[in-house]
């Protein structure tokens, strides 16, 4: 199908009910996982320097807790943004969505790599504190490069 077709079918879906509501959810539920994405490596940062006991400890609860709020977002975002597609397939032909499924699989990876660092931090192992503060700014990048395709949708 040629690209001029894909967009004439979606934009004719684009504002339609079900498609909106999917939307609305699908972007609250990607503020609560970068909410996540934003805040655990930030709190990796303060666990690093911490050295007593008690603070260890908390540092290890408000982690899990979280890791598993932000886990929840994530998952809804993607079903909310996986039904639009199943609405839509023809978002698939679209190089911007493409693109944007891509970085979210980055993201997912950061996702990963988060929990990694928790275990590690949870059994003792921690990096320096910049180190972290160094990969809490990896979300910022991804956010900004997702949004302006999901936004702007270049080449539509
Ligand atoms: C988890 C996998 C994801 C899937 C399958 C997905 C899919 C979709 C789809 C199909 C749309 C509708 C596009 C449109 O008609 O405008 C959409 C909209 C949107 N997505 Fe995602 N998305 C995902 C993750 C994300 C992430 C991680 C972000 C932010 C960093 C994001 C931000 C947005 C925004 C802001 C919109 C609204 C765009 C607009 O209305 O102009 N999405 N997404």
């Amino acid at each position: 199908m040629s690209q001029e077709k894909i967009r004439r079918g979606l934009r004719a879906g684009y504002n339609r009910p079900p498609m909106l509501w999917l939307k609305a959810l699908h972007v609250s539920f990607v503020v609560t996982w970068f909410a996540g994405l934003f805040y655990l490596p930030r709190l990796f940062v303060y666990h690093a320097d911490c050295r007593d006991a008690p603070g260890l400890e908390r540092f290890v609860v408000m982690e899990r807790r979280l890791f598993f709020i932000m886990s929840l977002g994530a998952l809804l975002a993607m079903l909310f943004g996986l039904s639009m597609i199943v609405q839509a397939p023809q978002y698939l032909g679209l190089g911007w969505m493409r693109a944007k499924l891509l970085l979210v699989a980055l993201l997912f990876a950061y996702h990963y790599g988060c929990w990694r660092l928790m275990l590690a931090l949870r059994a003792g192992r921690a990096r320096p504190a910049r180190w972290y503060r160094i990969y809490n700014e990896v979300p910022a990048l991804l956010l900004l490069a997702i949004v302006i395709l999901a936004v702007v949708k270049p080449g539509d």
